[in-house]
């Protein structure tokens, strides 16, 4: 296993839901700050579904160095390097690298990764088209649970962050 740090983020509602209509189903400004503070500085890997998610005049995310995967050579994204598949991303980044999305590349990622930064969102969304992957309890240690807390916009919501059994035992 490499010494890189593979740290994957994402927020799913109670039943695993991450997307709708290629847009994220709320709102919890305090979980944009988080991903703010764990990404900036740092490579973010995302899929170009989740690149085209993003609203225009917040892309290419500031500070970080963004890297988009597509199976499409022509594909154009201003501000970000695009490259063909996971494992070319993952050597393109420095010694951290967040992983933010969506459904495919996290799926993709699972077996790379060290950390999982997972923020739970206390909703159940109907008509949900993108999914988290599972996270096996026999892989993951659940490092820290986060208390349920009230977002501004009123929805209750927690993090929950899991840690690669061999990173824990040595
Ligand atoms: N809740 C959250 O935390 C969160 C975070 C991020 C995104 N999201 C949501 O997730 C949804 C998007 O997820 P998604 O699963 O539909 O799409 P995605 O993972 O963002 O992007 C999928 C695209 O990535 C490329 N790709 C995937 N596997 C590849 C491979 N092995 N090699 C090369 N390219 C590959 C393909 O691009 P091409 O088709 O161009 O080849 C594919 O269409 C949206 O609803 C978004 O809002 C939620």
């Amino acid at each position: 296993m490499s010494n890189r740090t593979v740290i994957v983020v994402w927020a799913q509602d109670r039943a695993g839901a991450i997307g709708r209509d290629n847009t994220i189903p709320w709102r919890v400004p305090e979980d944009m700050a988080r991903f703010r503070e764990l990404t900036t500085g740092h490579a973010v890997i995302m899929g170009r579904k989740t690149w085209e998610s993003l609203p225009p005049k917040f892309r290419p995310l500031p500070g970080r160095r963004n890297v988009v995967i597509t199976r499409s050579s022509g594909f154009v994204a201003e501000g970000a390097e695009i490259v063909g598949g996971l494992a070319e991303a993952l050597d393109l980044a420095g010694d951290t690298v967040v992983i933010m999305g969506g459904g495919q590349i996290y799926s993709a990622a699972m077996e790379s990764a060290t950390h999982l930064r997972i923020t739970e969102i206390d909703m159940l969304v109907e008509g949900a088209d993108a999914f988290a992957p599972e996270v096996d309890p026999y892989a993951w240690d659940a490092a820290e649970s986060g208390e349920w807390l009230t977002s501004s916009s009123g929805v209750r919501y927690r993090f929950v962050d899991y840690v690669r059994h061999a990173l824990v035992r040595g």
